[in-house]
């Protein structure tokens, strides 16, 4: 029971990444609510977390990218898990197109969910932290916060900006002893994203999606894509005592295909 009583926000949990880590905070003894834009699959995960753990779960409306929104989340979520001192800033959109041709909706779109989506996630979990002056936060970024790709040109924008912001974030609560860490894992090849994602960069390889899967699954020097139990543990770790020595890191979870110095 690492995260016992812990109150924790996980945006974006109502599937794939965040849904692993929000039943592993859960199974660590921590209460969660789930923030998603998706609500009835919010709900749905919520209610089978709730039943799996025997914790509080609740699920919350949210879009992370307009501030209303997410003020009235974060209130009512810590009105409804009794506090929160653990922000997951989880949720996180892709669009991948060639530099020539990407719309500008897109990337408007990408950089709003994923940066400024977590300026204001964090922007109004640290009230609560600050108030309470206790808490962690949890950052997803990506392997692509450390290193560009093709046609990646808006969410690898959104993920390096991601990581500055994390840091800065980490100077400003140290004195509160409040800790900002962020995640950067590697292609979590079997989550939702990925139907979608090999599916848009097969157009780009000019390959099959399942040509796709096997050529990243290839370039990992361990051989496989990143396993979202992986990033769970690394999550509990970081929003855990057992990091209480650590703020403002981005850790690659890669698989040795990031190695940073
Ligand atoms: N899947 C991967 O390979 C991978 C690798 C590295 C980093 N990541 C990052 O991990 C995070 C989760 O990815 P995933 O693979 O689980 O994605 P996913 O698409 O399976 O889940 C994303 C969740 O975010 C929610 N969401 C989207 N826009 C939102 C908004 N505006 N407001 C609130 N919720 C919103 C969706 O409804 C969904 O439940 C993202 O930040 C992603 O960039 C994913």
């Amino acid at each position: 029971m690492r995260l016992a009583e812990r109150k924790a926000v996980v945006t974006g949990g109502a599937q794939g990444i965040g849904e692993a880590i929000a039943r592993r905070i859960a199974g660590e003894g921590g209460d969660v609510a789930i923030l998603d834009v998706n609500l009835d699959a919010a709900a749905r995960t919520a209610q089978a977390l709730a039943g799996e753990t025997g914790r509080k779960v609740v699920a919350v409306k949210v879009d992370v990218a307009d501030e209303d929104s997410v003020a009235s989340a974060m209130e009512e979520a810590g009105e409804r898990i009794g506090g929160l001192d653990l922000l997951v800033n989880n949720a996180g959109v892709l669009k991948s197109h060639y530099i020539a041709d990407f719309p500008k909706k897109d990337w408007d779109f990408v950089v709003g969910v994923n940066l400024t989506g977590a300026f204001l996630c964090i922007k109004h979990a640290a009230r609560h932290m600050i108030a309470a002056k206790r808490g962690s936060m949890v950052v997803i970024a990506s392997r692509s916060g450390k290193r560009g790709g093709l046609w990646n040109h808006a969410y690898c924008a959104s993920k390096f900006g991601v990581i500055g912001l994390v840091q800065c974030v980490a100077l400003d609560l140290a004195p509160l002893g409040v800790r900002v860490n962020a995640i950067c894992p590697g292609n979590a090849l079997d989550t939702p994203l990925w139907k979608d994602l090999a599916v848009q960069y097969a157009r780009k390889y000019n390959e099959t999606p399942d040509q796709t899967l096997d050529r990243y699954r290839k370039r990992v020097p361990l051989g496989r894509g990143c396993d979202v139990g992986d990033i769970a543990g690394l999550a509990v770790f970081l929003a855990s005592e057992e990091s209480s020595y650590m703020t403002g890191q981005a850790l690659n979870l890669t698989g040795g295909e990031i190695m940073s110095p």
